[in-house]
């Protein structure tokens, strides 16, 4: 099945056409420039910034395809959880396309989407463990099967791409700040501050980062002549292991051995080498394909299978949405 997926949940504009799980077009507009001088998404100028590239973006996708829009036979779109205003942008956007060509339409879970793009990981089927780790979202899926997950934990405030932000933003870094403190990083002493690891007694499998970005504030304040590259590195490692350490508890908790990472961070270089070295067999989908994008929810309505296409024409965007509410899940 030929679908088209949409993705305004946050800053990026995301259009994807899939065949079945073979992906003929992925284009995001990032709205990153935009953002940088306000150190953050602006949720109104984000929602005015999709409505204005999104119809060129579906050209751009199906020239990209090199589809005629005839030969589309399903459309789906993220509705929630992201932001209401962008979200509500591709959602309505979605829902017209497949009403005015009477086409199905799916209303997908933005969660659901990172989780289906481990399709394109390769050789990786459920059961496996799923760690999605970005600016808006950090959380770790037991994933049954398609259409049957179960949340084991997440973070209990910051996610971690918004702890690299913030932590990039008090060392004078640009907006997303995350690669540009890796890079910085790089020429850093990771040992140099012992940072608190966080929850590190818990039995559970949460995250938390809002007390890791405070120690770096005071540290900061404390010693002002510090080596920024230093810091960098420490908050660095301490990040990677904190998500290894829980991310492997979970593991010997279930049983799976099979893992996949997505979201922003999972761009990370030294998170990714500490998972090499974490004895799970670690599967990372594509870049285009880790972050947000269009394609990873046409490929979630994809795994919908065989199943008669739903009638979600008549769900709402849903800022706040627990993955366990995703519509037709558990469903046959
Ligand atoms: O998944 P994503 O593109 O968008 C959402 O937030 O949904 O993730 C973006 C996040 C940002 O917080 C960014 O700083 C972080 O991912 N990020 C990184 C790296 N590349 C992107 N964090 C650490 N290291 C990186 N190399
Ligand atoms: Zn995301």
């Amino acid at each position: 099945m030929v679908i088209l997926g949409i993705d305004t949940s946050c800053d990026d504009t995301g259009i994807g056409i899939v065949d079945g799980r073979r992906v003929l077009a992925n284009v995001v507009s990032s709205q990153a420039a935009i953002h940088a001088p306000f150190g953050g998404v602006v949720p109104e100028q984000a929602s005015r910034e999709h409505l204005m590239v999104i119809d060129t973006l579906l050209e751009q996708a199906l020239e990209e395809a090199q589809l005629p829009l005839e030969k589309l036979e399903a459309v789906a779109a993220t509705y929630g959880p992201g932001l209401v205003g962008t979200l509500l942008i591709g959602l309505s956007y979605g829902k017209a396309l497949a009403w005015a060509r009477n086409l199905p339409f799916f209303a997908v879970h933005h969660l659901e989407g990172h989780i289906a793009a481990s399709v394109a990981a390769g050789e990786v089927f459920p059961p496996f463990l799923c760690l999605i780790a970005s600016g808006g979202h950090t959380s770790l899926f037991e994933v049954k099967g398609w259409w049957d997950y179960r949340e084991l934990g997440r973070t209990r405030d910051d996610a971690a791409g918004e702890a690299f932000d913030k932590v990039a933003r008090l060392l004078g870094l640009d907006y997303p700040g995350g690669p540009a403190l890796s890079v910085l990083a790089e020429g850093g002493d990771d040992a140099a501050h012992p940072l608190p690891i966080p929850l590190r007694k818990q039995s559970g499998f949460d995250f938390s980062f809002s007390g890791l970005k405070t120690a770096v504030a005071l540290l900061l304040r404390q010693q002002p002549d510090i080596r920024p590259a230093d810091v960098a590195a420490s908050f660095e490692r301490v990040v990677a292991e904190s998500l290894v350490t829980v991310t492997v508890r979970a593991a010997a908790a279930t049983g799976l051995t099979d893992l996949v990472v997505g979201g922003g961070v999972a761009a990370n270089r030294v998170l990714r080498r500490r998972f090499q070295l974490s004895g799970l067999r670690v599967h990372f989908p594509p870049a285009e394909l880790t972050t947000d994008n269009g394609a990873m929810i046409a490929l979630a309505a994809g795994l919908w299978g065989g199943r008669s296409a739903p009638d979600h024409l008549g769900i709402d965007a849903s800022p706040y949405l627990p993955l366990a509410t995703i519509k037709g899940a558990g469903a046959s």
